[in-house]
């Protein structure tokens, strides 16, 4: 790995790449599309705005080539959507076959029954299925479900669990002028305000609270819904006691394993840690891309359901059946954990190398499906300046990442090679910046905005 040294810093000799179609492209966005973009996570001010890249044209493996011509590797992954990998030649085969067969049928599939065994065989709190086609759908499915087969109205989350009103009336319980909304500029605008109070955040981790919310709702509350991991694993006995509490409280369980799903372990963060829920919530990368959802549960959660009103055209549609069962498969056959493993511990070791070439404090950390740098910033110092700037180098390199990073199967030694090479020289930016007081005039682009919050306080 070549350290690029403060000459390379100071001259910046590294061009750009020209994203000018990108922008044009995003321009006409913003005249057609309010918000630009379809998912947040996409909009351009999460990245190096003006810089990153925003439109794509092509995508194969651990790769993808943007609208401009530039050609990326790529650590965001349609936000984890993508699991073996773009257009994975396997589950595109399957698909284009199905599509032969017809994408929908006017009678049901038989692929049903058997994504429906894959998931039971495969995740442990699955003995009965629904699809949907989102994440957040599936959330909404499951917040149904929760609510029918207890007859309480209340659920207490903790993450991020989509966009339905259900979900963001959560919002309601925050001080409008506190800055806690989950996204910054976005506010509960066009959710019921009748549904103050059915939802209530609780803190990951303290068990202490959400023993109180339960007490304080006794014999109100449907569930509780909560991302059981995101950038570490639970602290030890942590969801076990979450589990001991819903129980002693008849409340459903539900494990939403929408983003914390299939890379840690296939059978998701409860088959990692052994606390198996009474429901599951799984989408994203469930079906390498392809729109597909599920909630999976118990019987007894779960056989309720039949008598709701839950029903949707698309929901099991040929395609996101047959692109779900075959990337399963493919990850068992693949080995997938292990690969997994594998990847993230040498990413991380790659980073933390690139860390100290660059004489800059921080180490990588978090799961190996998920790691991502912290720094060790002086006190005073903005980290959302620091983090623009880290993706903004990156870009310059044709790294597309936020300073955390999730793989594919397709990510190899080259693309862990280039992104160390590359981090080590933006690291030796940022520390340049650090030394000198010069973070403002390294940045060419506007501060990112921050992510949505996950309401996980
Ligand atoms: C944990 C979790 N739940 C739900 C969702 C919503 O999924 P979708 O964007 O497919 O609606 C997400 C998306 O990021 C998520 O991370």
């Amino acid at each position: 790995m070549s350290n690029p040294g403060y000459t390379d810093i100071t001259a910046q000799t590294v061009p750009f790449p020209n994203v000018t179609r990108s922008n044009e492209l995003y321009r006409r966005a913003g005249e057609l599309i309010p918000g630009w973009t379809q998912l947040i996570s996409r909009r351009a001010d999460q990245f190096a705005n003006g810089v990153s890249p925003t439109y794509a044209q092509w995508a194969k493996g651990a790769r993808f080539i943007d609208v401009d011509e530039n050609e990326y590797v790529d650590w965001v992954n349609a936000v984890g959507a993508v699991i073996l990998g773009h257009a994975d030649d396997v589950v595109d085969t399957a698909v284009k076959a199905q599509i032969d067969r017809g994408s929908i049928y006017t009678l049901n599939s038989p692929l049903e029954i058997e994504l429906a065994e894959e998931l039971c065989a495969t995740i442990p709190s699955a003995e009965m299925v629904r699809y949907t086609k989102g994440g957040g759908e599936a959330c909404a499915v499951a917040a149904r479900i929760a609510r029918g087969a207890t007859g309480r109205d209340k659920i207490l989350i903790c993450g991020y669990h989509g966009w339905h009103d259900w979900y963001q009336a959560a919002n309601f319980g925050v001080d409008p002028e506190s800055g806690e909304y989950p996204f910054a500029g976005i506010e509960p605008i066009g959710v019921p305000r009748a549904l103050a109070g059915t939802v209530i955040p609780f803190t990951y981790g303290n068990l202490n609270m959400l023993a109180a919310r339960l007490d304080e709702h006794q014999g109100e509350v449907a569930a509780i819904m909560m991302e059981p991991a995101r950038s570490q694993l639970p602290p030890p006995g942590y969801l076990e006691g979450v589990q001991a509490l819903a129980r002693k409280h008849g409340v459903v369980l539900i494990f939403d394993e929408v983003s914390c799903g299939w890379r840690q372990s296939i059978g998701g963060i409860q088959e990692a840690v052994g606390v198996t829920p009474d429901m599951t919530v799984l989408a994203k990368a469930m079906s390498n891309g392809y729109p597909m959802g599920a909630v999976v549960g118990s019987r007894a959660v779960m056989e309720p359901a039949a008598r709701m009103f839950i029903s949707s055209s698309y929901w099991s549609d040929n395609i996101g059946l047959i692109a779900a069962l075959t990337t399963i498969r493919e990850l068992k056959r693949r080995d997938a954990t292990t690969h997994f493993r594998a990847i993230g511990e040498k990413l991380r070791a790659a980073l933390d190398q690139a860390l100290v070439a660059a004489g800059l404090e921080g180490r990588c950390t978090g799961l190996f499906s998920n790691p991502g740098v912290s720094l060790a910033l002086p006190t005073g110092v903005d980290p959302r300046k620091v983090s623009t700037l880290f993706i903004q180098e990156m870009a310059r390199r044709r790294i597309h990442t936020y300073m955390g990073f999730r793989a594919t199967l397709a990510h190899g030694d080259r693309e862990i090679e280039q992104t160390a090479e590359a981090a080590a020289a933006a690291f030796a930016v940022i520390k340049h910046g650090l030394e000198h007081d010069a973070l403002d005039r390294l940045l060419v682009v506007d501060l990112k905005k921050e992510p949505f919050r996950r309401l996980v306080r």
